[in-house]
């Protein structure tokens, strides 16, 4: 069973079950009526939600439901054939991917994306590149500048490195580490944008449980340290239950219920939606 370690910074948190925001925080994600077809395939279909400032936002669902299609509407990578997304009250439904990571959405991915033979360190460096003022050309006439760009770069990275404890892998290749570490790198990576939003999708699949305990651990402090709202799609139901504030649950494209774990874990169609599978 996956518990979630809280570390010193953590004790004051209650169980997830039991917490809920404090206070009426602004809706800084707004998903409206997104319907995203493959041929036939409806992989999402009407889908709405809002993501609130300070919220981690879990969305949940079978394989296949359409949770990173979601994702993928969200930050630009497929374009629904309806629907929109606002961002901060900015509709951001036309943007390219680019322009909306510069307004503030990182990601990681469900699957690794990451050249095997770069290192930890350049891997995240490359998180920054939204920040750099200056292209390479650029950079060649105005070295001493691009110095000091690149200095303010790396303590950045540094940052989010020690944050991340992860200095002993730092110039490792990425290919050479275990796969928690791996997922680790990536969060990293996102975290270098200094996002407004952390889209997460399922970063702890394929993670043994103390790798678990971990990311789950991280994500909080995060949240808690950062003050970052994360939207986190993620299978392990035990853990979503732990550190989520909302729930929002997909099936079939479509949004089948949303409310705290404890309205969720005794919602009759998530239930059934999850049949076989274990919802407490
Ligand atoms: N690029 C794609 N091309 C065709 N079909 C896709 C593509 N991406 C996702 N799908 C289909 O859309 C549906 C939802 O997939 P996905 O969003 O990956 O679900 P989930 O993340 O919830 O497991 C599935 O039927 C999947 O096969
Ligand atoms: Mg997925």
């Amino acid at each position: 069973m996956v518990k979630v370690r809280r570390g010193e910074k953590l004790s004051y948190r209650l169980s997830g079950a039991a917490r809920a925001l404090d206070v009426e925080h602004a809706v800084i994600l707004k998903v409206e009526d997104i319907t995203l077809s493959f041929g036939r395939i409806k992989a999402v279909d009407g889908a709405s939600f809002e993501a609130r400032d300070g919220e981690i936002l879990a969305i949940i669902g079978p394989n296949g439901a359409g949770k990173t299609s979601l994702l993928n509407c969200i930050n630009g990578f497929y374009k629904p054939q309806q629907g929109h997304v606002y961002f901060q009250g900015k509709d951001i439904s036309r943007l390219s991917p680019h322009k909306r990571a510069e307004l503030g959405l990182g990601r990681t991915f469900q699957g690794l994306q990451v050249y095997e033979g770069m290192s930890v360190l350049d891997t995240i460096m490359s998180g920054r590149h939204i920040h750099m003022k200056l292209n390479p050309a650029q950079a060649f006439f105005y070295w001493p500048w691009v110095h000091k760009e690149e200095l303010e770069h790396r303590l950045v990275v540094e940052e989010i490195i020690d944050f991340l404890e992860i200095e002993h892998i730092r110039k490792r290749p990425i290919g050479m580490l275990s796969y928690g570490l791996r997922k680790r790198v990536d969060l990293a990576r996102a975290l270098a944008l200094e996002p407004k939003i952390l889209l997460l999708d399922e970063p702890m699949a394929g993670m043994n449980l103390e790798e678990k305990e971990d990311l789950a651990r991280f994500i909080l402090d995060i949240h808690e340290g950062l003050g970052t709202p994360i939207v986190i799609v993620e299978h392990d139901m035990e853990v979503v239950m732990d550190i989520a504030h909302n729930i929002v649950v997909i099936d079939w494209g479509q949004v089948i219920a949303q409310g705290t774990p404890a309205e969720i874990r005794i919602n009759p169609k998530v239930i059934e939606a999850y049949l076989g599978v274990s919802v407490t």
